[in-house]
């Protein structure tokens, strides 16, 4: 048992080395979105979708370091708010209407983030938000 044990350790010291990729690269060209959206946004979103990912200190410890930056290098590759303003126009549009659809089916943020961070959690008047932001695709009128 005690081998074992001394085993898992070095296990676990070793894994530490393993590279981990958790940059957070240049913003080149950030969403342009109403105060209220964008507040939302940074909230409950920018953590995986955009270069602007706030790494807990667990995140530096493997091996669950490896599933937080497998999340958010994935899902930066659906959805970048940092460089939002590198798709044309129509793809944006095509974004928004995921993303009200994933918050409106409760899919995002995924549950494992909103069970370590409860107060992302989408309330009924930030989906109503996103909703009429959606709906007016973009425009910055209220
Ligand atoms: C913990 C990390 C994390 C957070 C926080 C997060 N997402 Fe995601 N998101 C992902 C990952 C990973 C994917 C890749 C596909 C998947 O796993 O479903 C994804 C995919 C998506 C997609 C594409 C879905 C598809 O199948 O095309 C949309 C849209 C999206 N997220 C919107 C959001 C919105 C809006 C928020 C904030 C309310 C959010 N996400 C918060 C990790 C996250």
């Amino acid at each position: 048992m005690k081998r074992i044990l001394i085993g898992l350790a070095i296990v676990l010291v070793l894994i530490q080395f393993i590279p981990v990729n958790r940059s957070n690269p240049p913003v080149t060209g950030e969403i342009d979105a109403p105060p209220d959206v964008m507040a939302f946004l940074r909230t409950s979103c920018y953590d995986c979708h955009s270069h602007e990912t706030v790494w807990p200190w667990y995140s530096k410890v493997a091996p669950v370091s490896w599933l937080v930056a497998y999340d958010v290098n994935h899902g930066r590759e659906y959805v970048n708010f940092s460089t939002w303003q590198d798709l044309p126009s129509g793809k944006q549009n095509h974004a928004m209407e995921e993303i009200l659809e994933e918050i409106e089916e409760g899919k995002m943020p995924l549950k494992k983030y909103t069970l370590l961070h409860p107060d992302t959690k989408p309330t009924a008047d930030e989906i109503a938000l996103v909703r009429r932001w959606v709906n007016g695709m973009g425009s910055h009128e209220k």
